[in-house]
């Protein structure tokens, strides 16, 4: 970084002009009806602190507007764009889903083809609905040592493009939530012989700009959209993400009309400040902080992968499968087959036993992140509960044999869309098979549909459902919250 762009990424114009403007003291006759705090309820009041309050601001002409930015906020943009390598940053306060929702809408539209893997987020199937696109399934790399995805390889991109030579986007997940990178910059080289975006689904990478040592970020890949959440591990408040572009594939005007139609009007100030305040904050100490993350996670994988019963996902075990997987050190997935319990019952372990709260579990493994928030401290009581829970388990139960079953892709039999406005009946979950999906099921999190609307239910698939119900995880997403029923393509 040049001695003048680092200086001019020490500043927050956003957060310092909202600052500016509460130290004015104006007296507001605006929402929010608090004012300032002064008329809401006095515990809470005294919980979030004045300062949080005096920047709890709606958007009136002196701290700028979201959906129109030209003064402070348009500099924040600009200013993140320049951080993160984009020829244009938009911030979203409807966390990474709406800036999915966005850059999927901007660059398809009914009909148009969409290449995306079938366990992409929530989101995108939104935007698929919402758009009325009609999805092409690229199916990911399944481990089968940790019935895990990795992501989808080069050779799967190229080849569903050469079935799909009428495909308008592409849509991929890097990293993935067990921070497994693609060959990112050889998927855009593909993707762009065709003269389509890339769309990529950052949601959890948005630290993988500011340290050589992480594997590629979407824009130094090529790509033209990243939706990265800087919530997941930017360093900004919940809820807050950006969407970054590049290329000129996808037009940067409509992707801001969009994400203004997916937008709040009332855009939350402490949420844009964050977000200025977490970019810069990247941008001056990053590499810093990032460097100790990385060898915290690093002793942390050595260690947990010494414990009997413990294997630690790392760089070595991606390497064996393709060498155009990378990955993420800072992400430390735990199999836990070999101590004979499930991933969900180790999450429960930690949590009751020795007060830690993993990022998820699923039937194999627990997934914990390593941040520039934790320190020596938070690293060894996570070691220490895993050799805790190793010494109380291993060889007490006969070890899980690594039976991984991966999810049967049930055939899409309507378009998401049609199927998700179609006239719809409730039927019993497990009486289901055969019908065709009109809602969503998933396991939150990591929020990747086991059926989408669309989808003609299969047998494999509601057993799928069974197991993961079996095992305690959190399976959601139909209307009737207690599953007993699901809503189903109503026959004619
Ligand atoms: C892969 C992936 N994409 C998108 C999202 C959505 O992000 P957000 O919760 O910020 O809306 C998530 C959230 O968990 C995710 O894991």
């Amino acid at each position: 970084m040049s001695v003048a762009v680092a200086a001019e990424q020490d500043r927050a114009p956003l957060f310092d002009g909202l600052r500016e403007y509460a130290r004015k003291n104006r007296i507001p006759f605006h929402i929010p009806g608090h004012k300032r705090g002064r008329g809401m309820d006095p515990e809470f009041r005294a919980f979030l602190g004045e300062n949080a309050l005096s920047i709890d601001l709606v958007n009136i002409a002196p701290v700028d507007d979201l959906h129109l930015p030209r003064g402070m906020i348009k500099e924040a943009q600009e200013l993140a764009a320049q951080a993160f390598g984009a020829e244009r940053t938009f911030f979203s306060v409807q966390g990474t889903s709406g800036a999915i929702m966005a850059m999927v809408l901007a660059a398809v539209g009914p009909g148009d083809k969409i290449l995306i893997p079938r366990n992409a987020h929530k989101s995108v199937w939104t935007a698929v609905v919402l758009s009325g696109a009609q999805p092409v399934f690229m199916e990911p790399e399944i481990d089968p040592v940790r019935g895990v995805a990795h992501g989808v390889c080069l050779a799967t991109v190229e080849r569903t493009l050469e079935e799909h030579p009428d495909a308008k986007a592409v849509l991929v997940v890097n990293p993935t939530y067990f921070g497994v990178c693609a060959d990112l910059r050889g998927i855009a080289e593909v993707v762009h012989r065709r003269g389509i975006p890339l769309l990529v689904d950052e949601a959890h990478g948005a630290h993988l700009y500011f340290h050589p040592a992480l594997p590629c970020s979407a824009m130094a890949a090529g790509a033209d959209a990243a939706a990265t959440s800087m919530h997941k591990l930017g360093g900004s408040l919940i809820q807050s993400s950006i969407l970054n572009l590049q290329g000129g594939r996808l037009s940067s005007d409509r992707v801001q009309a969009v994400l203004s139609m997916l937008t709040t009007t009332s855009t939350s100030y402490i949420l844009l400040a964050s977000l200025d305040a977490a970019r810069r904050y990247l941008a001056t100490w990053g590499e810093e902080l990032l460097t100790r993350a990385i060898a915290l996670a690093q002793r942390a994988r050595r260690e947990i992968g010494a414990i009997p019963g413990l294997e630690c996902l790392g760089p070595e075990v991606i390497g064996d499968r393709s060498s155009s997987y990378d990955l993420d050190p800072t992400k430390l997935c735990v199999t836990v087959t070999g101590l004979g319990l499930s991933g969900i019952e180790v999450e429960v372990l930690l949590r009751e036993e020795h007060g830690i709260e993993v990022e998820l579990s699923d039937l194999y493994n627990i997934l914990c992140l390593i941040t520039p928030g934790d320190g020596e401290e938070s690293v060894c009581r996570l070691v220490e509960a895993l050799r805790a829970i190793s010494r109380e388990h291993y060889r007490k139960r006969p070890a899980t044999p690594v039976v991984v079953k991966t999810p049967e892709v049930p055939p899409l039999a309507m378009s998401p869309r049609d199927a998700f406005y179609a006239p719809a009946e409730p039927v019993p979950l497990f009486e289901s098979e055969g019908r065709i999906m009109a809602e969503f099921i998933m396991v939150y999190p990591p929020g990747i549909p086991l059926l989408l609307p669309g989808e003609r239910i299969t047998r494999g698939a509601l057993d799928y459902i069974q197991e993961h119900l079996e095992a305690g995880l959190p399976v959601q997403g139909p209307e009737d919250p207690t599953l007993q029923t699901i809503r189903v393509v109503a026959r004619a």
